[in-house]
């Protein structure tokens, strides 16, 4: 694999780093904040988001720059910018570790997109579980106040940002960026229809900005070094920059790796992950959280950017790469991810709702030798009646799991509904499973 600078683990991969303010200073912190308050106008700093060409890491890849530029300049109301540290997709650690290891990066990012978008009251948005990482966000709100960065009248600027943490409940649908918006007004988190977009309805009804953790993390170095430098690294012009990747599964060497994005999967699985942890070959990985469908060794070397994992037939998503051995039951595998998405639908779309438990049951009969002939197409006829019939991509990102093991490992669903034919042959008395 080719050298490269990481930006993001950079700090915080120097011994003894803690992400105290002084340690975040002294590597530079807080530099690019200075830069631009006062100093660019804030469309300036938007066209260098742009010009860097850095796409959302919450799973969407929207161009960061391209959203902000989208807050209406001459709203009279408030503006508001929330961070997305829900980070509850299955397989994604990383905006946990970027929170623990270096929270001013974090805050740096979310007050130079306050200042360019003009909003002066943030919100980060964290799952309920992650508290050590609210309580290390806390404490390092109250030290950047302190130091003049965040606040009023940031060194003498004029301009305000204030951040507050909120801590969810823990439900994955409010990493839905309109749920969220909803359980941070102190409402149910359910998705809301789009249209109207947060940009000019968000956080009540006044324009918004949600982006994820990784996202705002980059923007310091994107106002140090120049969109050109960003726009340069990876794969140019759609997929700029390096990605954290959370390497989960049968790997010897778990983790979050920082890479470009023309690195490939063998490079991290392989590479970086050690390989297989037993002597058994690869059979499958999931390349983007548990939300993007399954891809086999064919595709150890596709590139990691979003355009060509798309092109493989799934997406980079949230970056979450769960590695299975061979050996590992593929439809065991879609009812383990199934059983989470059925727990976490938030009700609002029948589809999902209703769809979820379905699925979750006829998986279920099947590794129960209890399948029935026609389950696999009743699977397919059932997937198809929630892709892009629900509110939001919740529904869409559900069936991944069962789509991409039908298309793959039909064979293995197949087999466990003969066995259970061949067991219960003759059989009238088969009992109906019912989800818990
Ligand atoms: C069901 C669901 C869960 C999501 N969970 C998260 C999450 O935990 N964190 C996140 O940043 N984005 C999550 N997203 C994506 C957000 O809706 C949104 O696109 C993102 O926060 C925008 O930030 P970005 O442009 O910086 O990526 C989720 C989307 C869906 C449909």
């Amino acid at each position: 694999m080719k050298t490269f600078e990481k930006i993001l683990l950079k700090n915080m991969e120097q011994p003894g780093y803690a992400g105290s303010l002084a340690e975040y200073e002294r590597a530079g912190g807080y530099q690019a904040l200075k830069k631009v308050l006062g100093r660019v106008p804030p469309a300036d700093v938007i066209d260098t988001v742009k010009q860097s060409g850095l796409r959302g890491r919450g799973g969407a890849g929207f161009p960061t720059g391209v959203k902000w530029s989208f807050i209406p300049r001459d709203h009279p109301g408030p503006r508001y910018l929330c961070c997305n540290a829900d980070e509850s997709e299955p397989g994604t650690f990383k905006d946990r570790q970027l929170m623990e290891r270096d929270p001013h990066q974090i805050l740096e990012g979310m007050a130079i997109a306050c200042y360019a978008i003009g909003a002066q009251t943030a919100y980060i948005y964290i799952r309920g579980e992650f508290r050590l990482a609210a309580t290390i966000l806390e404490r390092a709100i109250v030290e950047a106040g302190r130091a003049g960065h965040l606040g009023a009248d940031i060194h003498g600027s004029g301009v305000t940002v204030n951040v507050y943490v909120h801590a969810g409940a823990g439900a994955y649908i409010c990493g839905e960026e309109t749920a969220l918006l909803e359980s941070l007004e102190g409402k149910r988190g359910k998705p809301r229809t789009k249209p109207p977009f947060p940009a000019t309805h968000g956080l009540y009804q006044q324009p918004t900005v949600v982006n994820n953790v990784e996202t705002l993390a980059n923007i310091p170095h994107i106002i140090n070094r120049g969109g050109a430098w960003y726009a340069a690294i990876g794969v140019p012009p759609k997929s700029p920059g390096t990605r954290i990747f959370c390497l989960s599964g049968h790997v010897k060497r778990p983790g979050n790796y920082e890479l470009p994005v023309d690195a490939t999967f063998r490079d991290l699985i392989d590479d970086l992950g050690g390989g297989m942890r037993s002597d058994k070959p690869l059979k499958a990985f999931i390349p983007g959280g548990a939300s993007a469908p399954f891809l086999t060794p064919e595709h150890l070397d596709v590139q990691l950017d979003f355009e060509s994992v798309a092109r493989a037939g799934s997406m980079s998503g949230s970056g979450g790469v769960t590695v299975m051995e061979d050996g590992t039951s593929m439809v065991w595998a879609a009812l383990r991810l199934m059983e989470f998405f059925y727990h976490e639908s938030c009700g609002k779309c029948t589809p999902c709702r209703e769809g979820s438990a379905w699925i979750v049951q006829i998986l279920q009969r099947i590794l129960n030798r209890q399948g029935r002939p026609d389950d696999v197409r009743t699977l397919e006829d059932i997937c198809g009646n929630i892709g892009g019939r629900t509110v939001c991509a919740f529904g869409d990102a559900e069936i991944a799991p069962v789509q991409s093991t039908l298309k793959y490992w039909r064979s293995e669903y197949e087999a466990l509904i003969a066995e259970a034919g061949a067991l219960n042959a003759g059989r009238k008395d088969i009992p109906v499973l019912s989800v818990s």
